[in-house]
């Protein structure tokens, strides 16, 4: 009663559940922050494998800190710039740190691009990017098409204060999750016949949770499909450094194809997302950028920036590493180097106990093919073994449904927020558990567990007790943290 109270007295976003904190999705995070994996301390603890983080070359950046101690004006080096960086409040941004940044965004698109440091809008990480390009580019009830499956947090960038919707573009594992044509045009044709005018399609490339990147037919038909219905493309860029081989495609920006010219597209229509927080592994820093070929909206973006500028002190010290061209080129090429030996470590790992992942080439995460483990191919058989994953395995991985992935027994397994220690561990664990779901198949004689149809996986979960279940699943159970106020990916 006091609720419904409370809940009349606020606006309908504030007493809605738009922000989504309140999903099964988030019950993973609930079970890592009860119970953290800790190598000493709690070795067997939860580890976190739900968290997109790059954190494979921090001792670099370390390094570069300690050397320049001016970039930090709260050091003895760097106290000079104190009172001009405490006083600077323009939403233009650090004029050097808009060079720096459209300089790195060059770099990372291998300077086959050319990036105008006019064009870069800040945001508060791409989270706050995306929600402005939702207010600058559609009203309240319009849609955009997004291909799945997709980054979870984009219901809540997107859609949650700005009313918009987001309408999927179906994509299947037969052809590698590739968007169609036919996917493009039947999404944009069932939001017609439901009446609701689409303003968009939202990219993600390289794809998060998938880790591939779009080839260049596919940018082709993607920019032929917007340009025909004269429809804004957002594209989100935010992993592009992240891509560690060409194999099998080079990652390409939709800027180069743009300044290509070889697909007539209005330009006006093409809108990059972009922030540090992969790419340089700068989560917390809450860089974002907009970055639009069409004036008005960069002009309007910039006006909405006011509501999540960028520090000047971060500026400061991002427009100095950035513009150390030896640091930033020894960083990506080493970021690539660790990020390639993870993955193949992984998936290798994997491979030895029949676990295989979808080819991919870029991202911090695998999307990991779990199908035959189901017992049937649904949701609900997904989310349960989801939760053996998370109670009996004590891995918190994120299950495909919660990036609406079309096709039930995909989950994302995020690789690169973890030392090679840790990696151990949970490779360990998940070949323990394959294991016994082998013996439990076989009834005692070992098999090969792929060829085995039998629903071991049954058993572990009936071996949950049911209060640890109602414990985990609880939605009263206490948050110690929330997952959306860390971020999370
Ligand atoms: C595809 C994608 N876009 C945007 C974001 C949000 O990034 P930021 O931390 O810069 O807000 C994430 C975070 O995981 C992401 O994966």
């Amino acid at each position: 009663m006091a609720e419904i109270q409370a809940n009349n007295l606020l606006s309908k976003i504030a007493s809605g559940d738009g922000h989504g904190e309140e999903s099964a999705y988030f019950d993973g995070w609930k079970a890592y922050d009860k119970d953290p994996f800790h190598s000493s301390k709690n070795p067997l603890g939860v580890i976190q494998m739900g968290l997109a983080e790059n954190q494979l070359c921090v001792d670099l950046v370390q390094d570069w800190v300690v050397k320049n101690p001016s970039a930090s004006i709260c050091t003895p080096g760097g106290v000079d710039g104190f009172k001009e960086m405490a006083n600077f409040q323009d939403y233009h941004g650090l004029p050097e740190f808009r060079n720096a940044v459209a300089r790195f965004m060059e770099k990372v698109r291998g300077d086959r691009v050319n990036s105008d440091p006019t064009r870069i809008v800040m945001s508060g990480g791409a989270t706050g990017a995306h929600e402005l390009m939702a207010f600058c580019l559609a009203d309240p009830g319009e849609a955009f098409l997004v291909p799945t499956p997709y980054y979870p947090g984009f219901d809540r960038d997107l859609r949650w204060r700005t009313g918009i919707q987001l309408l999927p573009i179906e994509t299947l594992s037969s052809n590698g999750f590739k968007i169609t044509k036919a996917a493009l045009e039947e999404a944009y044709n069932k939001a017609m016949e439901a009446g609701i005018r689409v303003k968009g399609v939202l990219i993600t490339n390289p794809s998060n949770p998938l880790g591939t990147v779009l080839d260049k037919d596919t940018l082709v038909l993607l920019l032929t499909f917007i340009n025909h219905y004269q429809i804004h493309l957002v594209c989100d860029e935010i992993y592009s450094a992240t891509v560690f081989s060409d194999m099998p495609n080079r990652f390409t920006s939709i800027a180069e194809l743009l300044e290509d010219g070889e697909v007539p597209c209005n330009r006006n229509l093409i809108h990059l997302v972009y922030s540090l927080s992969k790419d340089m592994g700068f989560p917390g820093f809450r860089v974002g950028i907009v970055y639009s070929y069409n004036d008005a909206v960069v002009n309007c973006a910039r006006k909405m920036s006011s509501f999540g500028l960028v520090s000047s002190q971060t500026q400061h010290l991002i427009a100095s590493m950035l513009s150390d061209d030896q640091f930033v080129d020894k960083y990506l090429s080493e970021s690539k180097k660790r990020l390639a030996t993870r993955y193949k470590f992984f998936t290798w790992g994997l491979s030895m106990v029949g676990i295989s992942s979808l080819k991919s080439n870029g991202g911090l995460f695998l999307w990991m093919d779990l199908r035959r483990l189901l017992q049937e191919p649904t949701v609900e058989a997904e989310l349960s073994l989801w939760r053996v994953i998370i109670n009996e395995v004590k891995l918190n991985v994120s299950p495909g449904s919660s990036f609406h992935c079309s096709e039930a027994g995909w989950f994302r397994f995020a690789f690169a927020n973890m030392d090679d220690k840790t990696v151990d561990v949970a490779l360990r664990r998940i070949r323990s558990f394959m294991v016994k779901g082998e013996e439990a198949a076989a009834g005692d004689k070992p098999t090969v567990v792929a060829k085995k149809k039998k629903c071991w996986q049954m058993d572990l979960q009936l071996r949950l007790s049911a209060r640890r279940l109602e414990e985990v699943m609880s939605p009263h159970s206490p948050l110690p943290l929330s997952p959306l106020v860390r971020t999370r990916t």
